[in-house]
């Protein structure tokens, strides 16, 4: 009898185990991004300058279930689809029982984004991973050299304006400006190796090595980024617009040439100004915070 007792026990604590293994939580997180410069060059092998934000993707499982919520604009240059992969990559790696490692976390995040985008740089999974700020470049399919960076000033107020999702997907993006390389190979390098320099110097102007007026930076990136053929006509006629008011935007991401461009990073001296300004104009603008976490491990109740 109490043998019986004894096994039933067993049985029931192994019932109540396995009931609880099914239904444990796992949750996952991971940032958005901007590219403060370097978009575009950075895919023929330029430095690009990134920061994760203050806007995330959860991926939550519980048994068969699954749960995706995102503050993270879609398709938009804020790096929704890498935060998707980097945070899948990490949950498979959770639920494999597997150990918490950012570099495979980061290397599954990349495939999956290849899968989707053709030929990225990398740099979206990469700061998405590992976060805070990052320069980045892809030497080569094999080498992909990125180095934390420690920012040394106190930084800008940024302001992000949504100008829509693009038309064009982020692989449109990438051949538009191939076909300038293939049409204009003297001005497409031209323009990349210009924008390899602005990139150079926004990392010397957050180390503090050089002093330059960040509005400048932004403003030349911008230029160079229209002179590619990925800011719209209606985009560039609104950062014009910015600029006359006292301000500077650019792009951020891949852009949008036949209306809507995605993103735009918006820096004012007069944070009213600029926000009445947008009120006036019907824009869709929000504050965002640079240097944030990269993928986490969040904990479950
Ligand atoms: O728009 P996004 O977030 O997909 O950024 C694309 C940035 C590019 O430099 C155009 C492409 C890349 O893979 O780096």
């Amino acid at each position: 009898m109490i043998l019986t007792n004894i096994r039933l026990s067993v049985r029931f604590r192994w019932t109540l185990c396995l009931t609880n293994q099914m239904v444990k939580r796992v949750k996952v997180s991971a940032p958005g991004k901007i590219i403060l410069s370097g978009e575009h060059a950075v895919v023929y092998g330029c430095p690009a300058l990134l920061s994760a934000v203050n806007k995330r993707l959860t991926i939550t499982q519980w048994g068969d279930k699954k749960k995706i919520s995102s503050d993270i604009p879609i398709g938009c240059g804020m790096g929704s689809s890498a935060a998707f992969a980097v945070a899948s990559s990490a949950l498979n790696i959770k639920l494999k029982g597997k150990k918490w490692d950012l570099e495979e976390i980061n290397k599954e995040a990349y495939k999956m984004e290849k899968r989707q985008h053709g030929n990225p740089s990398g740099g979206d999974n990469t700061i998405s991973t590992y976060g805070g700020f990052l320069w980045y470049r892809k030497e080569s399919e094999q080498l992909k050299i990125f180095s934390p960076i420690r920012v040394k000033i106190r930084l800008p107020k940024f302001y992000i304006i949504n100008t829509g999702k693009p038309y064009e997907s982020t692989k449109d993006m990438i051949l538009i400006a191939a076909e300038l390389k293939e049409r204009k190979p003297r001005r497409f390098e031209n323009i990349i190796n210009k924008i390899g320099i602005v990139t150079k110097s926004f990392l010397k102007y957050f180390t503090n090595e050089e002093k330059m007026v960040f509005s400048e930076l932004i403003k030349e990136n911008e230029r160079l980024l229209e002179d590619l053929g990925v800011v719209s006509k209606s985009t560039a006629w609104l950062i014009r617009k910015i600029e006359k008011i006292g301000g500077a935007a650019k792009i951020s991401g891949a852009g949008g040439r036949k209306l809507y461009s995605g993103i735009l990073l918006v820096c004012h001296p007069d944070e009213e100004k600029l926000l009445n300004f947008a009120k006036d104009e019907h824009l869709n603008i929000f504050p965002i915070r640079l240097g944030e976490e990269g993928v986490k491990n969040e904990k479950t109740n």
